[in-house]
């Protein structure tokens, strides 16, 4: 019969991890949740006692102050999280592998496998483990021969994927009312009761025809496969965007008109300077490595194509920057506003930011950055890793960090929106105007701000998708 999960530990306490399970925790206040981390300094920004946590999520901070402390626990003492748990959340990385067999490919299941060594080496009793990592397609078969190889008599385990579909900068509101909560298990006896006890959590707050359960190996390619249709729209409406710019059509026009077919539906249809963020690539890149493990080299290319397009979207973007500064921005000064692969968010993995900071740079132009959420110590891990070989005192000779939008367009050429954050809608423009070089211009990456009304006061205005 299912067990009644009385006692979580999350293994990961990340974007994912710490968001999910301070839900979990809030909304089931009989059930302790401990989310563990090796990371001791990730672990004292999530106890710390002014609630300065280690990431930015709007409604992040109500969440665990209701729960921390009454049933929400945050610990490095990863053994101690495991032994007490019923049932255990998988939640570390799965980055891009970086050398070795399918490097720049597959997925790095090395943290996968040592929280799940290490579950193997210290649990006492049986356990229901959750993998809530995006993981490739049998990755649960893989954890179930390490657990079973290394587990003392009479424990035993069920191993779920219970994938995320969280996305940040929304992660509270999605996880209070999920489109969908999916959980894959073995279709045997034990399989669907350990599927029943976790359903049993999510049902707290999630209405039941909402919760999905299928098959193991179904579940974990769902994840894949939602977030490579979904990055594949993006890339979609960018090289559409690509042929709107040639041609005088407009992408937000194309994009509102297609988008009222309701097989196609209206969201997710914004062109962009490219995707960013830690998953849409990854997944992608993981994806096009399964296909091609498993001889299916057309369906790899097919895939693949769809993170071609977003490389070509951000250099076609850098290029016309470039071409509209009148085929030089050697010496001249460039502010970019915004550094996160989003709004709402201060994480900078994968940012096209990243990309276009790095190809004004090796163009010789001076930058300066502003973003309301992105710590300036990330900002220079992030230059320094998109310039190897160029040493840091040489990066901060071409870039300053502003203190706001405004400071930072302070007698600029060109202004570069990189993150569709709202503020930079609403800044004075004509204030900003006036604080400029002549001509100045703005490049809209994200189609943020009325074209027209910038014109009106005297920008040289170029946004995507859209003819000159
Ligand atoms: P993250 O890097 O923010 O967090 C992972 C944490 O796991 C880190 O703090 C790390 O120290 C910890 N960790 C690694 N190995 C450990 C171990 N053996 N024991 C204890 N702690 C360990 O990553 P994330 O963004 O939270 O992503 C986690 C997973 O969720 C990935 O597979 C990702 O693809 C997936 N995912 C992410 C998002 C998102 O929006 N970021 C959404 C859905 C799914
Ligand atoms: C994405 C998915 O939306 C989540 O469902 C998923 O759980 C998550 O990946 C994951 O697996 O990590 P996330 O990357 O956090 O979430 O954010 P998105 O809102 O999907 O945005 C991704 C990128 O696409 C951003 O750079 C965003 O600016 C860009 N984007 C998004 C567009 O350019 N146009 C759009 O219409 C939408």
């Amino acid at each position: 019969a299912p067990v009644s999960v009385t006692k979580i530990c999350c293994i990961g306490a990340g974007y994912v991890g710490g968001p999910t399970c301070a839900v979990i925790a809030l909304k089931c206040p009989h059930i302790q949740v401990t989310i563990v981390d090796l990371n001791q300094a990730r672990v004292d920004a999530w106890n710390s006692p002014d609630f300065k946590l280690p990431i930015y999520e709007p409604g992040l901070v109500d969440v665990v102050k209701q729960a921390r402390g009454r049933n929400l626990f945050f610990s490095t003492d990863v053994d101690k999280g495991i032994q007490e748990a019923d049932l255990i959340f998988v939640s570390v990385n799965t980055p891009t592998k970086k050398s070795g067999v399918g490097a720049g490919f597959a997925a790095d299941l090395n943290y996968v496998e040592s929280a799940t060594r290490r579950i193997a080496a210290v649990a006492q009793s049986s356990k229901i483990v959750v993998e809530k990592s995006t993981v490739p397609c049998r990755t649960a078969e893989s954890m179930r021969t390490i657990l079973e190889a290394n587990s003392r008599p009479g424990t035993r385990f069920d191993i779920l994927s219970n994938p995320e579909f969280l996305a940040e900068g929304t992660a509270i509101e999605d996880l209070f009312k999920p489109d969908r909560v999916l959980i894959g298990s073995l279709q045997t006896p034990e399989g669907l009761d350990a599927c029943q006890s976790l359903a049993a959590v999510y049902a707290n707050w999630v209405p039941t025809e909402r919760i999905l359960t299928v098959g193991l190996w179904s579940s974990e390619l769902s994840k894949l496969a939602a977030n490579a249709m979904l990055a594949q729209r993006i890339s979609s409406i960018n090289a559409l965007s690509a042929i709107c710019e040639a041609t005088g059509a407009n992408i937000d026009e194309v994009a509102h008109a297609i988008g009222f077919d309701s097989r196609i539906g209206p969201k997710f249809l914004r062109a962009s300077v490219g995707f960013g963020g830690s998953c849409f690539q990854k997944d992608i890149l993981n994806l096009v490595y399964l296909s091609e493990s498993l001889h299916l080299p057309q369906v790899a290319a097919y895939w693949r194509q769809v993170v071609d397009m977003n490389e070509y979207q951000k250099r076609r973007f850098s290029k016309t920057v470039v071409d509209t500064l009148f085929n030089t921005i050697t010496g001249k000064h460039i502010a970019v506003l915004g550094f996160a692969f989003k709004a709402d968010t201060g994480d900078t993995r994968e940012s096209p930011a990243i990309t276009l900071v790095r190809d004004f740079l090796q163009e010789r132009a001076y930058v300066t950055i502003y973003d309301p959420q992105v710590d300036e110590a990330q900002i220079w891990l992030d230059l320094a890793e998109a310039l190897p070989g160029v040493p840091l005192e040489n990066i901060k000779k071409q870039v300053t960090l502003a203190p706001s939008a405004l400071d930072a367009c302070k007698n600029k050429e060109a202004v570069v929106i990189a993150t569709e954050w709202k503020e930079f809608r609403d800044i004075d423009w004509a204030a900003v105007y006036a604080h400029m070089n002549k001509p100045a211009f703005v490049f809209d990456g994200r189609l943020l701000v009325d074209a027209d009304a910038l014109r009106k006061i005297g920008f040289k205005v170029t946004t995507i998708g859209r003819g000159q």
